[in-house]
């Protein structure tokens, strides 16, 4: 009796920690249970029989295009003249101003601006398989079939929404000012304690990290003043001039959780991913 009744409470304990385990994989199963799993092991509409490697559709350990400071990135990237900018809109309510299509966002744009297919990559999985300038890796493809503007054999279906298109007029402003301008790597580590130019916004933060200025805006997500990838993640760049926090797509969207819907950093109930940034 003694000892039957640790060893049930080691078996509930036991259980218990099994359950929690379960818990958090089923909130963030990771990449291989969302639509960014590409390959044949995926889920999605868009699957390829070519190969069962995840990460090959967008990362290659070797070889990568170093256009854009974007990590070890397998495809090739556009260039940012052929992009037509949110700016070009002309709202008189924008304030910051908007750097060449670039960072992280060029590297989401080349597979989302729909001119190149999916299994285009730089190096294909296995031996061997280098082409700097991309090819198409063979297999077949479920999803939609590629239209003759198209490098290689899958693309989005005409007209849906995740077929950007190279007009980003129509989508939320990337590679823009965050707060249409104010913090620099000038500022001090923490939160920032200046004004962004347009007030309407909420106050980013700052860390220095192997001697490199990060910003993110801290959410009710985790805590506050550590950057999370439930942060909303703004990224640097020196394009205008000044080293400063830019939002681009990734500052939104985190590429490989299955956590929330459309890949976004925070759930967005009561629009809080927006509430993340604006002031409204
Ligand atoms: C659909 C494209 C895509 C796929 C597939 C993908 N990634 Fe990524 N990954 C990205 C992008 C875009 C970034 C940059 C994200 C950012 O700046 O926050 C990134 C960043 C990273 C980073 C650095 C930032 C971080 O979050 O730690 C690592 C490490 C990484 N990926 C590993 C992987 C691995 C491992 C796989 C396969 C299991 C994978 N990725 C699959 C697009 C992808
Ligand atoms: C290797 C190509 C590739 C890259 C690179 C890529 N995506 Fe995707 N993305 C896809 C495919 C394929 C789908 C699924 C389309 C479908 O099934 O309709 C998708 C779907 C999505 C969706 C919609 C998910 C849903 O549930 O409907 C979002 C949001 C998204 N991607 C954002 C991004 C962002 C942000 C980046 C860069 C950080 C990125 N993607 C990079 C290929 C890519
Ligand atoms: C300011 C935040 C933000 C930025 C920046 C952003 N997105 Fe999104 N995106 C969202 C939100 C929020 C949704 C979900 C919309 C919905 O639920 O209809 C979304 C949805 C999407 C979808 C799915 C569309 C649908 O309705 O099925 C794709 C694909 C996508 N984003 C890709 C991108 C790409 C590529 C970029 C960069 C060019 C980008 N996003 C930049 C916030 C953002
Ligand atoms: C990561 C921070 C961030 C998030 C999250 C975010 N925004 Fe923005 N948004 C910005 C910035 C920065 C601008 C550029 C504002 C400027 O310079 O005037 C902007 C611009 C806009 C504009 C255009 C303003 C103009 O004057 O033309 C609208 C509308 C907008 N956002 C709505 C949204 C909505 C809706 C969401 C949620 C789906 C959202 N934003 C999420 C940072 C963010």
């Amino acid at each position: 009796m003694n000892i039957q009744l640790p060893n049930r409470m080691n078996l509930l304990a036991g259980a218990v920690i099994a359950l929690g385990i379960l818990s958090i994989n089923t909130a963030n199963a990771g990449i291989s249970v969302t639509k960014h799993n590409l390959g044949s092991t995926g889920t999605g509409t868009n699957t390829f029989d070519g190969t069962q490697a995840i990460c090959v559709f967008c990362h290659t350990p070797h070889g990568a295009d170093t256009s854009a400071s974007v990590p070890l990135w397998n495809r090739v990237l556009s260039s940012s003249s052929s992009y037509t900018t949110y700016d070009s809109l002309g709202t008189t309510s924008l304030d910051g101003a908007v750097a060449p299509v670039g960072s992280v966002s060029i590297a989401c744009l080349s597979c989302h601006d729909g001119t190149q297919a999916m299994n285009v990559m730089i190096n294909a999985p296995g031996s061997g398989g280098y082409d700097p300038a991309g090819s198409a890796l063979a297999g077949t493809w479920t999803g939609p079939a590629a239209t003759a503007t198209q490098v290689g054999s899958l693309n989005y279906s005409t007209g849906s929404i995740v077929n950007i298109g190279t007009d980003l007029s129509n989508d939320h402003p990337v590679g823009i000012q965050y707060g249409g301008g104010g913090a620099t790597s000038a500022d001090a580590d923490g939160a920032f304690g200046g004004a962004t130019a347009d007030p309407d916004f909420i106050k980013p933060y700052k860390a220095t990290i192997n001697a490199k200025p990060v910003w993110w805006v801290d959410t009710s997500v985790g805590t506050t003043g550590v950057r999370e990838k439930t942060d909303m993640q703004l990224y640097t760049r020196a394009d205008l001039g000044a080293t400063e926090p830019f939002v681009e797509c990734a500052s939104c969207h985190n590429p490989h959780t299955s956590a929330n819907p459309t890949f976004l950093r925070i759930a967005n109930t009561g629009s809080a991913v927006c509430l993340a940034c604006h002031t409204k």
